[in-house]
Formats: C-alpha cells, sequence, structure tokens
C-alpha cells in the first residue's frame, strides 16, 4: 500500500530525526572497537517502525516531544540488541541483517555480545538524563515498561521459548504466547512509552495497550509470512530460514493463508481498539497499522 503524502512526511522527517537522535547518542569512542560495533548495528538501517509509533502515541496524547525522541531511541536500541544477539551463531546463526552483514560476521562473536550488552545499557541510559528535560517520575515510568517488555516476561523469555521450540511443534495458543513475548511485547511497549509521555486516562490507555497488543502479534505474523513469501534482497535478511531452521511459526502451524487471515484479523482489532480510545487524533497510529500488514519487507 502507498501511503499518503502528509504521512510520508511525518514517516520521513520521524526517521530522520531518529536517525539523528542515534548519531549523537551511540558513541564513536568506546574503547578497543565496541563503539565502531555499535554503530554499525544500529545505524543506517531499519524500518523505525518502533520509534515511530512511540511518537505516534505520544502526540495522540500530546506527549512531552523529547521525553518521545529519548524513548523511541530507547527501544531501538533494545531492537538492535535483540537483533545482534538473535542473529549470532548459537541462536538463529544469520549472516545477513539490514542489507550487511551481521554484527558477528563482521566484529566476531565475542564483540557482537558485548555490542548487544553496551546497547541495553545505552538505551537505559538515554532515558536518565541528569537535566531537567525528562521529569523523573517519567523516567522511572519509562524505564519500567521498558525493562519489562525486554527482559524474562518479554523479548528473552519469548527468544528463550523460540530456541527451545526447535523442531518441536507447538499448538496455536504456545505460539502466539512466544510470538507475543518475543515481538508483541517490545512493539505494545513503544505505544505505552509514547502514551506515558502525555496525559492519557484509563479509556485511552486501555485502547492503546490492546491496540499495541494486536499490532505487535500482527508484525511478528507477518515476518513469518515475509520469510516464505519473499526474497533475501528484499528483505535485507536471509529468507526462507524458519523452514530450513525447523521453527514454529504461524506459517509452519496454521498454514499461509490462514496467517494471512489472522494478520488480517488483528489489524482490524487494533483499528477497533483505537475507535474505542476516546483520543481525538489517532490517524498516524492507524497508518502505522497499515503498515505493518501492509509491508514487504
Ligand atoms: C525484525 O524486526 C525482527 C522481529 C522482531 C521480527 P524488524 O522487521 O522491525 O527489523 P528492522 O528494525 O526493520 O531491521
Ligand atoms: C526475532 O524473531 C525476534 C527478536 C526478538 C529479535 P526472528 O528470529 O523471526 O527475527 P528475524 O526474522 O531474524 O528478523
Ligand atoms: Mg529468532
Ligand atoms: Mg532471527
Ligand atoms: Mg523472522
Amino acid at each position: 500500500m502507498t501511503p499518503p503524502p502528509v504521512f510520508d512526511d511525518w514517516m520521513r522527517q520521524t526517521l530522520d530525526q531518529v536517525e539523528r537522535a542515534l548519531e549523537h547518542w551511540v558513541p564513536c569512542d568506546a574503547p578497543a572497537g565496541l563503539g565502531d560495533g555499535m554503530r554499525y548495528g544500529v545505524l543506517d538501517g531499519g524500518k523505525r517502525l518502533r520509534p515511530m509509533l512511540v511518537r505516534a502515541a505520544s502526540e495522540a496524547v500530546q506527549g512531552l516531544p523529547e521525553a518521545a525522541l529519548r524513548a523511541g531511541v530507547a527501544v531501538e536500541l533494545i531492537h538492535a540488541y535483540s537483533l545482534v544477539h538473535d542473529d549470532m551463531p548459537c541462536m538463529d546463526n544469520d549472516v545477513l541483517r539490514r542489507g550487511k552483514p551481521t554484527v558477528h560476521v563482521r566484529y566476531g562473536e565475542a564483540s557482537a555480545m558485548l555490542v548487544g550488552d553496551a546497547m541495553q545499557a545505552l538505551a537505559f541510559e538515554v532515558l536518565t538524563p541528569d537535566g531537567p528535560e525528562v521529569p523523573q517520575a517519567l523516567q522511572a515510568r519509562l524505564c519500567g515498561l521498558l525493562a519489562r517488555a525486554a527482559g524474562h516476561a518479554g523479548m528473552a523469555g519469548g527468544q528463550a521459548i523460540d530456541l527451545a521450540a526447535i523442531g518441536r511443534r507447538l499448538d496455536e495458543s504456545a505460539l502466539r504466547d512466544m510470538h507475543r513475548r518475543k515481538t508483541g511485547a517490545l512493539l505494545q511497549a513503544s505505544v505505552m512509552m509514547g502514551a506515558a509521555t502525555g496525559s492519557a486516562d484509563a479509556q485511552a490507555l486501555a485502547g492503546l495497550s490492546t491496540y499495541g497488543a494486536a499490532l505487535g502479534l500482527a508484525f511478528q505474523v507477518v515476518d513469518d509470512i515475509l520469510d516464505v513469501t519473499q526474497g533475501s534482497d528484499k528483505l535485507g535478511k536471509t529468507a526462507g530460514k524458519d523452514v530450513h531452521q525447523n521453527k514454529p511459526t504461524y506459517v509452519s502451524v496454521l498454514g499461509l493463508q490462514a496467517a494471512r487471515d489472522e494478520a488480517r484479523r488483528l489489524h482490524e482489532a487494533a483499528l477497533l481498539a483505537l475507535d474505542g480510545c476516546g483520543l481525538p487524533d489517532t490517524t498516524h497510529l492507524r497508518q502505522l497499522a497499515d503498515l505493518v500488514v501492509d509491508r514487504e519487507h
């Protein structure tokens, strides 16, 4: 789907802002080449969907732009770290990411591990500036949301299930649980971190939370679909690797058409949640939901 021009401008501006912020915050001078690896792993690449979700949610609740930018950068750093580790030989053993050789291929395995570790720490550093730009109560709230989504109950826990599930049959509910944790949690947290930067009542928070959960799961369902329907050139990562590695996915468990139907159903659920959230302008959140299910990479 081609996004309308106004949304296109907003996306371009957001991408530009996030790129400049990452460029500023990810160090060149970390010891022994660590900064080079960090910059290689996070700059110049990626769709930056998570920072866009943070910004769109923040704008929907008239949030603090500085807090939203820091939250977007923080969540992108956690995401980039998860990709660096996900690609390592002890996990998915991938050689291509964002159209380039993976961090461990370029810098070695020990460096890739440290790059991920340092990105994770930097995410929380960016969320906790010493100055007055982000009130301390908000800093704590943002750190809590991000930590919970990244840790054992969220992304790291989901990745543990993913590795334990290789070669095993999962039923749909176990698969859904794995996808919600490994991918959905961080996307939902992006929405809720954006919401935390402004004022949202209980109805708005509930609607945004439901939206984030549906969109987060839809995102991984579509990732499973693209793994079998697109080539490596388009994806910027190795296509067909879920089958190759015998991973249970929405496609292997439900079949391609049922996986597509599920993505559509989740898309509708996400939009319905926005309808009921009571916020006056959720246009960009809607358009991001469209993008998640209609994307080609
Ligand atoms: C890929 O995420 C990993 C998953 C969680 C499925 P993205 O598709 O958002 O990767 P980038 O950031 O655009 O490279
Ligand atoms: C990764 O899922 C989710 C993460 C937490 C990184 P995948 O293993 O399917 O992601 P890709 O396909 O390698 O990007
Ligand atoms: Mg993986
Ligand atoms: Mg992978
Ligand atoms: Mg995948």
